[in-house]
């Protein structure tokens, strides 16, 4: 699903980046912390460029929202949902200029766990796929078998953004 070229020339730098290539090594809703962060920024990829959204800034700002390793592995579970955007915009920022729209997607995709809402549009569509993607994830990791509309809802919507 992530071979075409479009997309992977637009993460190209930072797939290669060796340290965002340590998210291979972290574990994240049942599979690493680098596939969940391909997946939405691919999920993007397709949303923002079909909505003629500017989807190079916003594919490459889904793909570094997640981009922290072990900088909240002391914090409780709800200071670690908190604070992690802040480490992901520290560390996208050591090795990339951000446009104010990339640093707000990082930033505010807890939302509305972290409470400032966004200042863009754009923000608000990487955090909703980031949901839909992080759901999606859960329910293939543990194999729990969801029934009734709660299920075709996630299928519908994943189904969307996999076509
Ligand atoms: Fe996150
Ligand atoms: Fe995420």
């Amino acid at each position: 699903m992530y071979s075409n070229s479009e997309f992977l020339k637009i993460c190209d730098d930072i797939l290669s980046n060796s340290d965002f290539n340590k998210l291979k090594f972290c574990k994240h809703h049942g599979i690493t912390r680098y596939e969940h962060s391909l997946r939405v920024a691919y999920y993007t990829y397709k949303f923002t460029k079909k909505f003629h959204f500017n989807y190079v800034d916003c594919t490459r700002a889904a793909l570094l929202h997640d981009f922290f390793t072990d900088e909240v592995n002391n914090l409780g579970g709800f200071k670690r949902l908190v604070e992690h955007p802040k480490y992901a915009l520290i560390n996208s920022k050591k090795y990339y200029e951000l446009t104010s729209v990339q640093e707000d997607i990082i930033i505010k995709h807890m939302f509305p766990i972290t409470l400032i809402p966004p200042k863009y549009i754009e923000s608000y569509i990487v955090d909703f796929i980031d949901d839909v993607a992080s759901i999606y994830e859960r329910i293939h990791s543990t194999g729990v078998q969801l029934s009734g509309a709660f299920n075709a809802l996630i299928v519908l919507i994943t189904g969307i953004f996999i076509k």
